[in-house]
């Protein structure tokens, strides 16, 4: 049983005149020193109210957390402030006591966990925002991850950004196979924590983990981050395989199987290259990711691969899609990245090549099953 004890309880020990600055670390230290009956009730700011960012409020708050959640969109704000739930992303489960606010101040006001649940194309953009109110003691998750441009990972101009306000919050990232709407109705889901000091991750996972999310700590941030982007690339190129199944007889499990092999092989030469430790690979940030995205029919990267599949165009998938896809963007990163450090990437050039309509699906995948 957790007792409810919160953070600040425990900040409120530090002695001034440093409490503040040293908050993030003396959290740390100070918990890691207490027996579990001290794990206790955090108090958490969710930054973007979608789909992921609604699913980890809901599970955090049925564990007991207080939980605040920001959104820009008024219909989200009105429907969670007026019937406990948001009917535009998550419309079959409560978030009852969810506080929501449309004030980035207020949603930062008070706590001590602020998590950025915002797609990699704006994310930068609202760490902007955020950075004047943040104080040293909150500490950052990044939920979204993938390259952001000048070579960096998203976490890495994340903490650019930090350090140019003379900023040291500590930040982590959360990926894994974690499917929204899956989590959110209970269904046991895995995720890494990592973060490159390994005890802020190991106090995160321990303080967050629920009944039914369980988080790993792990200290390869660069790694999660870029399986959690690339296994979208993977996941896109896996539903044109639907996409073929819907209006002919190339597509179907064999034909996946083959794609998922390639792509994840891909993966494995590339990504180690880019400085991800090449042991990610066969954990929740990778294949475990990869195997969920790629084949549920939830993954939206994968329901984007599937409209370019039965032959629509990138505009004409783009303008059916309700979420953000992240894997087209992905795609377009990774072919520069690569081509800037002069790597091969064929599997990631097919799927480019027809993100530029200049092939169909069938002849993508016959270009990644005639790989070697
Ligand atoms: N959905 C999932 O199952 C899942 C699982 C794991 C990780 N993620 C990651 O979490 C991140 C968020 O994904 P999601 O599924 O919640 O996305 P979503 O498209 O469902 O929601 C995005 C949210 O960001 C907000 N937003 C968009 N532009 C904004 C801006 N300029 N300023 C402020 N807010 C803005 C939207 O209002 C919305 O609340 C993504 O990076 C995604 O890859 C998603």
């Amino acid at each position: 049983m957790k007792t409810m004890r919160t953070f600040s309880d425990l900040v409120d020990r530090i002695p001034s005149p440093n409490r503040e600055f040293q908050t993030a670390t003396a959290v740390i230290k100070i918990r890691s020193s207490q027996t579990a009956d001290l794990l206790n009730m955090a108090h958490i700011a969710i930054l973007g109210l979608g789909n992921w960012g609604t699913a980890v409020a809901r599970m955090w708050l049925l564990e007991g957390h207080k939980v605040k959640g920001w959104t820009i969109e008024q219909e989200v704000y009105e429907s969670v402030v007026m019937d406990g739930i948001n009917k535009k992303y998550l419309p079959n489960h409560s978030v009852e006591g969810l506080e929501a606010t449309m004030r980035l101040d207020e949603a930062l006001d008070g706590v001590e966990i602020v998590v950025l649940a915002i797609p990699s194309s704006v994310i930068l953009d609202v760490v902007d925002e955020v950075i004047p109110h943040l104080r040293p003691g909150h500490v950052l998750i990044d939920l979204a991850k993938g390259l952001a441009p000048g070579k960096r990972l998203i976490s890495q101009a994340i903490h650019e950004k930090l350090d140019a306000a003379q900023m040291t919050n500590p930040l982590a990232v959360v990926t894994g196979p974690t499917i929204a709407p899956e989590a959110a109705g209970g269904v046991i889901t895995t995720a890494l924590v990592a973060s490159e000091d390994e005890s802020v991750a190991k106090r995160l996972a321990e303080t967050l983990t629920t009944q039914t999310f369980i988080l790993h700590a792990a200290s390869d941030p660069v790694g999660a981050e870029l399986w959690g982007a690339f296994k979208n690339v993977i996941a896109l190129t896996c539903g044109l395989v639907d996409g073929l199944k819907k209006v002919g007889t190339l597509g179907g499990d064999n034909l996946k199987a083959a794609i998922f092999m390639a792509g994840f092989k891909e993966g494995c030469l590339l990504l180690p290259q880019l400085g991800a430790k090449a042991e990610v690979a066969f954990g929740p940030a990778g294949l475990g990711d990869l195997y969920v995205t790629a084949t549920s029919p939830y993954g939206r990267n994968r329901s984007m691969g599937e409209k370019l599949g039965t032959g629509l165009s990138l505009d004409e998938a783009l303008g059916e899609m309700t979420m953000v896809a992240e894997g087209v963007r992905a795609a377009r990163m990774f072919i520069t990245r690569a081509d800037d450090e002069g790597i091969k990437v064929p599997f990631t050039k097919a799927i480019n090549t027809l993100l530029d309509g200049e092939i169909t699906a069938e002849e993508c995948c016959r270009r990644i099953v005639g790989l070697n």
